[in-house]
Order: structure tokens, then C-alpha cells, then sequence
């Protein structure tokens, strides 16, 4: 599809995704770090080879946005989320997960709204591959004992807004 009829918010899409998926690279990768120094080499790797999945999904949106003539600009990064343990680790890997799965849904049905087929199933193959990731994360959470109580990114999404509203 030629740059001149991308619907803008596709490009939105795109931004937001990379951003997305860097801060995913940035959280596997310490967790990989921070594993290590725990003396858990099993988990360490597997932190590590997540990191290299995120990062091919990285330079993929980098590519796709290169080829739509646009110089990619992912915004802010969100802070890793960091847990005492493992299983602390792997909830919060679930809710980055699933904020992907989550985007991933919304972009490639926005495509298929505006007629872009292209770029849904550019999307639709990342969600694909989250979706995945996203169940080999929670079986090893499982695998764990499974998830506890906890406060999330969704609560701390909430107590973002919420400050954000008082300003
Ligand atoms: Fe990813
Ligand atoms: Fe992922």
C-alpha cells in the first residue's frame, strides 16, 4: 500500500506497537540480568531468548514503517516491572503481554475497517505471535503455582490517570 492513502491512525498504531514491543525488549532483558544474580540460569535464558523475540518484532514494525516511508518514533518507554521472584516477574510479563495482545486486536480490526488488508495482516501475524507468547507465559506461570494477588499494570494505568486527572 502506498504511504499517501495510510490512514494516519494506522501510523499511530505502528508508533504505539514499537514502543510496545521495546519496552517489552527492555523488560526481558533486565528480568535476564536480574534472574542471573537470583542464580536461576533456566530462567535467565529464557528472559534472554524473549528479548531476542521482541526485538525481531521491533525491526519488524521498524521495517514496515520504513516501507511506508514514515521514520519510526516510538514514544516513551514504560518502566520495567520488577518482583522480588520469579513468579512476581512472569505476572507482570502476562499484563505487558496481553497490553500487545490487546493493541495488536484493536490495530489490525482498525485496518480491516479502513479497507488497509496490508497492514491487518501485518498486525494480525504479530497477534498471532503474542497470543502465543502470551500462553507459554501464563503456562509457566502455572507451572509456578499461578498468578496471586497483585497490583498490575492495569492498576498502575489506573493510578496514572487518576493523578493525571487531579493536575
Ligand atoms: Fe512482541
Ligand atoms: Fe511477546
Amino acid at each position: 500500500m502506498d504511504s499517501e492513502v495510510i490512514h494516519p491512525k494506522v501510523l499511530g498504531y505502528l508508533g504505539r506497537a514499537l514502543s510496545l514491543e521495546l519496552t517489552a525488549v527492555q523488560q526481558y532483558m533486565t528480568q535476564a540480568s536480574l534472574a542471573e544474580t537470583w542464580g536461576d540460569g533456566e530462567a535467565s535464558q529464557r528472559f534472554r531468548a524473549e528479548t531476542v523475540e521482541e526485538m525481531q518484532h521491533a525491526e519488524r514494525i521498524v521495517a514496515r514503517m520504513l516501507a511506508l516511508g514514515v521514520a519510526p518514533a516510538s514514544s516513551q518507554l514504560r518502566p520495567v516491572a520488577l518482583a522480588p521472584d520469579l513468579v512476581g516477574l512472569l505476572e507482570h510479563n502476562v499484563d505487558l503481554e496481553r497490553l500487545l495482545i490487546d493493541h495488536y486486536d484493536e490495530a489490525s480490526r482498525f485496518c480491516l475497517l479502513v479497507g488497509d488488508a496490508e497492514n491487518a495482516a501485518f498486525f494480525t501475524a504479530l497477534l498471532e505471535e503474542e497470543q502465543h507468547h502470551g500462553e507459554a507465559l501464563s503456562s509457566w506461570l502455572n507451572s509456578l503455582g499461578g498468578p496471586r494477588q497483585r497490583s498490575g499494570y492495569g492498576a498502575y494505568s489506573q493510578r496514572q490517570a487518576r493523578s493525571l486527572q487531579r493536575h
